[in-house]
């Protein structure tokens, strides 16, 4: 059974246009629990979108506020915590999932890349060839996600709820 108690949050993870926020808010209405968003946290305490972030500082120096922000998330809250797509980048927060529930939101090329659109909101994929962007982020990823994930959902084909009610039944 779902133990809603749990002091640490359940924690999505998964590549962009794989539903993250969408299922993770569900997912946590369904639970009665709290959800955040690393994303939306570093926007609120960075006072500026992601994409301004990629474009002043660089992807390094948003990698290591990634880093902290998903640092804090863990230790503060529970309920569900949805990570941004690349936030497994880095081996220190691979090991500080260690131990945790980790759901993994799958989905292939075609769809991933529809889903995620074209947004500028998302600057590793706003470049000319986002198929081949998207591509090469997950060769890249899979093998990150795999290795940390202790639940995983194909999303192809399925609706956010759809998403959700697999993770209700298996988690
Ligand atoms: C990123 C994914 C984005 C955001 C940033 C970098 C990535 O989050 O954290 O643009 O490296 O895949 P979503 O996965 O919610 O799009």
């Amino acid at each position: 059974m779902t133990d809603t108690s749990r002091a640490e949050p359940i924690v999505v993870i998964g590549p962009p246009g794989s539903g993250k926020s969408t299922v993770g808010r569900l997912l946590a209405q369904r639970l009665g629990v709290e959800f955040h968003d690393a994303d939306t946290e570093i926007q609120r305490e960075q006072g500026r979108p992601i994409s301004d972030i990629f474009a002043s500082d660089g992807e390094e120096v948003f990698r290591a506020i990634e880093e902290a922000a998903v640092e804090r998330g863990l230790r503060e809250y529970t309920g569900v915590f949805a990570l941004g797509g690349g936030a497994v980048l880095s081996a220190t927060t691979r090991e500080r999932l260690a131990g945790h529930t980790v759901v993994f939101l799958g989905v292939g090329m075609a769809e991933g890349v529809r889903r995620a659109g074209l947004s500028t909101a998302r600057p590793l994929l706003a470049g000319v060839n986002p198929r081949a962007t998207y591509k090469a982020l997950l060769d890249a990823r899979l093998p990150l996600y795999r290795a940390i994930a202790t639940v995983e959902v194909d999303t192809d084909g399925l609706t956010p709820d759809e998403v959700t009610d697999t993770l209700m039944a298996r988690l």
